[in-house]
């Protein structure tokens, strides 16, 4: 099987659509997708309804689950709060339902897709440390599982023997025996000092992951955010990429 996963989209309509497009350039038929399809940006409806069609899997992110109140999103920070705010006054009926139907995790046999962490996710917690991740591996039963929630793509491995260690090449070989927790960064709001889109390639017959970077209409994404009265902020961290 070859997917394609995707993550936190945050409602980056411009973003979301270069990534699909790429994805089907390259022949990719499968789509998963790790949440926060909504919350930031200007066109929450718009991606909810493209990710609908195109993802053969979607689940659960903290914005998706703060805008239909399954979370307290007072415990964001005020800016994440008032683009919660504002996703619940601009999202439809129907889409509403659509996040309303997200679960918080979901497998197939050899891969594990949640948003924060596979050991409880409704927590929303963050791995950024090695220690982080290295406690995590006991939490899944998959070989590989798939992450995205802090926007910063990355991936860990961990061998038989318990040597837990960063991946630094890109693309990486998947390699029997060895497990790895995978973070896909962002599609909408990347965090890591790139401002281009990420999403993953999950190739199991050739046996590799590779996190695919790409540009997309930045300008046209925060000239929509900026006329739809979201905080400024949202707009101006696009183009840097934090
Ligand atoms: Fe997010």
């Amino acid at each position: 099987m070859k997917a394609a996963i995707i993550s936190d989209i945050h409602s980056n309509l411009e973003a979301l659509q270069a990534v699909i497009k790429d994805i089907k350039k390259k022949r990719i038929k499968k789509i998963f997708c790790l949440g926060d399809i909504v919350g930031y940006g200007a066109n929450p409806n718009e991606c909810v309804e493209l990710c609908t069609k195109e993802a053969d899997i979607i689940i659960a992110g903290n914005h998706d689950w703060a805008t239909i109140d399954k979370t307290d999103y007072k415990k964001f920070n005020p800016i994440a709060a008032e683009a919660i705010r504002w996703t619940r006054n601009n999202i439809n009926q129907h889409n509403f339902k659509q996040l309303q139907n997200l679960k918080l995790t979901r497998s197939t046999q050899e891969l594990c897709f949640v948003h924060s962490t596979p050991g409880n996710p409704e927590k929303w917690n963050y791995l950024f440390t090695l220690k982080d991740f290295q406690n995590q591996f006991p939490n899944f039963q998959e070989q590989i599982c798939f992450i995205g929630h802090s926007h910063v793509p990355s991936a860990v491995f961990q061998d038989a023997n318990g040597y837990t260690d960063f991946l630094r090449d890109n693309p990486f070989p998947i390699i029997k025996n060895r497990r790895y927790i995978v973070n896909v960064g962002s599609v909408g709001q990347p965090r890591d000092l790139d401002p281009r889109a990420s999403y993953a390639i999950y190739d199991g017959n050739r046996k590799y992951i590779e996190i695919v970077r790409l540009d997309y209409n930045i300008l046209l994404a925060q000239r929509k955010i900026l006329d739809s009265g979201l905080p400024e902020f949202l707009a101006d961290r696009l183009m840097v990429g934090k």
